[in-house]
């Protein structure tokens, strides 16, 4: 940490400066959090309606997880997995029983966790499944988005995302989202499917939610065909959408589970590949790893923010209150010319904008937003999405909808 004070047009000059622009912040230099609250380096306070992307679900800076970070910080952070250490064995049997699976493997972030499983579900096809080597194909959707490695890249339909970044990997096939006869005709079709990776609410797509059913109809078609079905839950994961899973709303249970962000409630980078003893054995010493993946910082880490979720009834809370966010938010879109609709579970919303003629409309709200004390970011130029921490409360809620509301009016002719 510096003490060196410097102006928040001088900290964001020197982030233009020294650093790639590979994202477009909104103009808040952030120094502190506490709860579902920021504060800038002025001290103003906002409340948060981003976290961090959904990794901050247990509220900024939960004391009990930060007491668990300097705990074991100041006894051990990292030894590698070439020796056993004292907490990852606690935190596997933790996390799977957790979350009602036989096995984990450890990793840091989000999109590790994808390679991860993509590697796991590959080896699975040719050692178990009896695929020919090297044809394995996984099934992944439209407007997916799962990472920025060069693989998840690949198959990534987002032009930003994938352009001159090129070779790709092969071996995806891109089916519409929320379209269970597509998925149906490639699996009838294609015998070399080992795979399907979904998320069961695409969130960067802006909180885009499939019809009811979708997933369970998919995972039985998985079944049939003796094909994974893949959750990436690192988004949707972890109580945000007002279950522990979004999978949990259709008693899905994935035979590959993805998760990271609120897995260390945003303290520290920790993601998981969960799944089956028969499916992860066929991962054996030296075929996959990563130095920093399944720490003893992380894995106390983790066991701290996942009491937090249970303890403080988290996925009861984003259910109830996301409820209460939408039918307000629904009710003004009703009457708005800018507002056009709310979609959304939990507390994972996006409100979408009519920019037609104001191309920067959502953005420009975003900023008007920030300026009233609420953070959020839009995402394709037309979808603003309202995430705050799930321990945010029933007034909390209300106050920011008067915010959000009012911001908006500003913005109708
Ligand atoms: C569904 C999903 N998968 C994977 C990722 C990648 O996670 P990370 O940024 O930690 O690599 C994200 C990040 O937003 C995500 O939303």
């Amino acid at each position: 940490m510096t003490d060196k004070k410097l102006t928040a047009p001088e900290l964001m000059e020197l982030e233009n400066i020294f650093g790639a622009h590979n994202y477009h912040p909104l103009p808040v230099v952030l120094d502190r959090g506490e709860g579902v609250f920021v504060w800038d380096v002025d001290g103003k306070k906002y409340y948060d309606f981003l976290s961090a992307y959904s990794a901050v679900n247990q509220g900024h800076c939960h004391p009990k997880i930060i007491n668990t970070l300097i705990g074991q910080a100041q006894k051990l952070t990292l030894t590698s997995r070439a020796f056993f250490n004292s907490q990852l064995g606690i935190y596997e049997e933790f996390v799977t029983s957790y979350f009602g699976y036989e096995k984990v493997l450890p990793m840091n972030t989000g999109a590790e966790a994808v390679e991860t499983a993509i590697k796991l579900c590959r080896k699975w096809a040719y050692e178990k499944k009896g695929l020919k080597e090297n044809s394995a194909q996984i099934v992944v959707c439209e407007n997916n988005f799962h990472g920025r490695t060069t693989t998840i890249v690949s198959f990534s339909v987002d032009p930003d995302a994938n352009t001159h970044f090129g070779p790709f990997t092969p071996g995806f096939i891109v089916i519409p989202y929320n379209d269970v006869k597509a998925l149906e005709k490639v699996l009838n079709e294609n015998p070399n499917i080992a795979g399907f990776l979904v998320e069961p609410i695409q969130g960067e797509a802006g909180a885009f939610v499939p019809d009811e059913g979708y997933l369970k109809a998919c995972y039985e078609l998985c079944s049939q065909h003796n094909v994974l079905f893949i959750a990436d839950e690192v988004q949707t994961g972890i109580a945000r959408t007002g279950k522990l899973l979004a999978c949990d709303y259709e008693n899905v249970h994935p035979d590959i589970l993805i998760l990271g962000k609120a897995m260390s409630g945003g303290v520290y980078p920790v993601s998981a590949v969960l799944s089956s003893n028969e499916i992860m054995e066929v991962i054996q010493p030296g075929q996959h790893g990563s130095t920093f993946g399944g720490n003893p910082l992380a894995a106390a880490v983790a066991i701290s923010a996942l009491d937090v979720i249970r303890d403080e009834n988290l996925a009861e809370n984003a259910f109830r209150l996301g409820e209460i966010f939408r039918n307000e938010m629904k009710a003004f879109c009703e009457n708005s010319k800018i507002a056009m609709f709310v979609r959304g579970k939990g507390l994972l919303n996006a409100l979408i904008i009519n920019n037609e003629g104001h191309k920067n409309l959502a953005w420009d709200i975003c900023v008007k937003l920030l300026e009233n004390g609420l953070l959020a970011k839009p995402t394709h130029t037309n979808i603003i999405r309202f995430a705050p921490p799930l321990v945010i409360t029933e007034n909390q809620i209300y106050e920011c909808i008067v915010i959000i509301k009012d911001t908006l009016k500003d913005f109708e002719q």
